[in-house]
């Protein structure tokens, strides 16, 4: 039986392409599904599909100039996003996409997309070239760490007679992916937090005690979680990275206050603890910057030891979250270093990294991972953060469906 999208608002920008007329077979399925599906159609898109199609079959205006007076005023840009469950863009074409990732607002879809604060889907549709260039691609990395999801696209012939990836998704295909937005969110009800990035430990106003962690891989695994239906708050140390959209963000700068933010996020039924933290901060924090006088020998800093976070939050108690995953940098023996880490620091699950010369993951986009249970071990290949971090909650939703299932046969066997 076909799921059903019932009571749930869905706005479809449809941009200029060929593939747009596809868009008129998605809008059908969307309603078919008890939808309500409310279209923005662009100046370039009106050259392919016609206002008025779009409007008999979604049963509700279209939406066409960011200037229309009417428009404007019977339903803003932002009541638009507002009033929306879900935001798919397809066919979406490379303009779109590249005003998308640099914020531009010059008609009604691109501001409704910078001025929205939903989940958007797109589905990419343009000549192979264009989706090959750097500048696509550039782009479309942009809207991807930015949490928006990618649908396509597909591999084949295109209407300018070209073969390569640039044709849009199927309709139905799609439509997957919107049933999937709205019924496979394993971690929907789940709250989860997520460590990120270095910890700076001052010495003085001006100097601090860091590292060079990135926050790309706990920044990566926050969003997937969030795609994944969690509830996550993101705590994250001093970062090039912007917060991910839809996700509760904390800056911190030190250990310290990393664990404060922690323990204010508690309770929480996932922990992970991806962020670098400095094992030690100095002893002083000088309230004045330490001045270098001529013939002044350097002064040496004299360093504490930081609250281990993990152990920490790890710790049985009621406040432990029910999976507690930590990070174990580890140049050799790496599943027995790991799996002594997670022994010693009462963790569940260990994702341990191999450090090398030959695989240096601070900064890089690209991680090689194991993952490790006190009795079990796993090597993944090396792939991108963004690709380790959906695999890794998908593993977290086995986890708690399997404990779930094992909780409820103690439930059962205790009845009996
Ligand atoms: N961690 C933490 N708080 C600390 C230190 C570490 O939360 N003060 C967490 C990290 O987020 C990571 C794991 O503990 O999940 C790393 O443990 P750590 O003992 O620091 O191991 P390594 O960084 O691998 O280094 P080492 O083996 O030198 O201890």
């Amino acid at each position: 039986m076909m799921q059903s999208l019932e009571n749930k608002n869905i706005l479809l920008i449809i941009s200029g392409g060929v593939a747009a007329y596809k868009s008129l077979e998605l809008i059908r399925l969307i309603k078919k599904a008890g939808a309500n599906v409310r279209c923005i159609l662009t100046e370039s898109g009106t050259q392919f599909i016609t206002p008025l199609s779009v409007a008999s079959l979604s049963e509700e205006q279209v939406y066409t100039d960011l200037f229309s007076l009417k428009d404007e005023t019977e339903m803003g840009h932002i009541r638009l996003s507002r009033e929306a469950d879900l935001i798919i863009v397809a066919p979406a074409s490379a303009n779109l996409i590249a005003k998308t990732a640099h914020g531009r607002a010059d008609d009604l879809a691109s501001t409704t997309l910078l001025a929205s604060d939903k989940p958007v889907l797109i589905a990419p549709a343009m000549n192979p070239e264009m989706w090959d260039n750097e500048a696509t691609q550039d782009n479309i990395q942009t809207l991807e760490q930015r949490g928006i999801t990618l649908i396509g696209p597909a591999q084949g012939d295109t209407a300018c007679g070209e073969t390569g990836t640039g044709r849009m998704s199927e309709p139905e295909e799609i439509f997957g992916a919107i049933l999937s937005f709205f019924y496979e969110r394993p971690l929907k009800s789940f709250k989860a937090l997520v460590t990120a990035g270095p910890t700076y430990e001052p010495i003085d106003p001006v100097r601090f005690v860091g590292n060079r962690s990135s926050g790309k891989q706990g920044y990566a695994i926050a969003t997937a979680l969030f795609e994944a239906g969690a509830d996550v708050t993101l705590i994250s140390g001093p970062t090039a990275l912007p917060g991910p959209v839809g996700i509760k963000t904390i800056r911190v700068e030190t250990a310290q206050q990393m664990l404060k933010a922690c323990q204010s996020a508690l309770p929480a039924d996932i922990a992970i603890c991806a962020a670098a933290v400095s094992d030690w901060a100095p002893k002083e924090n000088k309230a004045s910057k330490i001045k270098k006088r001529r013939n002044h020998t350097p002064p040496s800093i004299a360093l504490k030891e930081n609250p281990d976070i993990l152990a920490r939050l790890a710790k049985d108690g009621p406040n432990r979250p029910d999976l507690v995953i930590g990070f174990a940098a580890e140049t050799e023996d790496i599943i027995i270093n790991a799996r002594e880490k997670l022994a010693r620091k009462n963790c569940d699950l260990m994702i341990a990294n191999k450090i090398s010369a030959a695989e240096n993951v601070f900064g890089s986009n690209q991680n090689h991972v194991h993952l490790v249970s006190l009795d079990d071990s796993e090597e993944w290949p090396r792939a991108s953060k963004k690709t380790i971090a959906r695999k890794l909650a998908q593993r977290i939703a086995q986890h708690i469906n399997n404990k779930e299932k094992a909780t409820n046969v103690r439930r059962i066997e205790a009845a009996e």
